[in-house]
């Protein structure tokens, strides 16, 4: 069973005002507080992805902001959270980490306003972050229509990369690219979707791009060859670099997508656990063009459709 499940083995929720609960798999918890104000909530922490400690404060705060981006709301501010060796490393490493999600949250305009920490073998950070939306207007991953244009707004590839630092093998302008990219708000796409009315959306994280496509529950048309990479990822892939989480997300997504005789590197490639990945959108055929005006990095990569299949073009 997944770690994930189990926390969501709890009662079911009767409280009308838990607008978005667990066990939908969406991004964040939202909660109404008035007729026209619902809180968002969410908490994410990870254990170190790259080495520079600062890009790694930057990207723990871009990955825990992005759900409350995802779905369509604003954040308000966060609390960290730190575990930390003290008696095996500096502290002086912990404070350029607390200073880059400082940096990254303060870009967003989020305050940190408090947080925690434990002693611990291996370093952790994240936040806790809460946001606001108006309950008429949250987008979760629910309620992509037919017709619906998917747009990815990050290239994939962050798996294969995390694996890669770790084994020293990742070439160094791969590894400028991924901070990069991951350490990117998705506070851009989080309005462009808004004003675009975006029937549906997630961030593309840890169950990567076909996982969380799944979570929408509709069927879809992927096209592949649309679908963008970090430059020097495919390379990674080539030589095996895929983490057991890339290979649980394939195996999970056994029988439920027809991979039309797609290389099985490139199945994997579209199953990469992500981290900090970009927005997975569905926007209205209507708005599509005014979508990727307002956000030129947005590629579209595939089609909702109504039967219940996905589908992989190769
Ligand atoms: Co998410
Ligand atoms: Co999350
Ligand atoms: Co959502």
């Amino acid at each position: 069973m997944e770690l994930g499940q189990v926390l969501e083995a709890l009662p079911p929720l009767t409280d009308p005002r838990v607008l978005v609960g667990a066990g939908t798999g969406d991004d964040a918890a939202v909660y109404r507080i008035a007729p026209d104000r619902a809180l968002v909530a969410t908490v994410d922490f990870f254990t170190p992805i790259v080495d520079d400690p600062t890009a790694y404060g930057a990207i723990a705060a871009a990955n825990a902001l992005s759900d409350v981006y995802a779905m369509g709301a604003t954040p308000l501010f966060a609390l960290s959270i730190v575990g930390f060796p003290r008696d095996k490393l500096d502290t002086g490493l912990l404070a350029k980490i607390v200073a880059g999600g400082a940096a990254k949250l303060a870009e967003a305009g989020v305050p940190v306003v408090g947080g925690h920490s434990v002693d611990d073998n291996e370093p952790k950070f994240g936040y806790a972050v809460t946001g606001e939306v108006h309950p008429d207007r949250i987008i979760t991953n629910q309620g992509a229509q037919p017709g619906d244009l998917l747009f990815l707004t990050k290239p994939l590839g962050s798996g294969l990369v995390a694996t890669a630092i770790k084994r020293g093998l990742c070439p160094e302008h791969l590894v400028e690219t991924a901070i990069a990219v991951m350490s990117e708000l998705n506070q851009a796409g989080s309005l462009a979707m808004l004003e675009a009315g975006a029937h549906a959306a997630t961030d593309v994280t840890g169950f990567g791009l076909l996982g969380h496509l799944r979570n929408f529950g509709v069927g879809a048309e992927i096209d592949s060859r649309a679908v963008p990479y970090m430059f020097g990822v495919r390379e990674l892939a080539s030589v095996d670099m895929f983490p057991s989480g890339s290979r649980r997300n394939h195996a999970a997504l056994a029988g439920e997508v027809d991979w039309s005789g797609l290389p099985e590197d490139e199945q994997l490639l579209l199953s990469d656990a992500q981290t900090s990945g970009g927005l997975l959108v569905a926007i209205p055929p209507a708005a599509a063009d005014s979508f990727r005006a307002a956000l030129p990095k947005a590629v579209a990569i595939g089609v909702v459709t109504a039967d219940r299949r996905l589908r992989v073009r190769p």
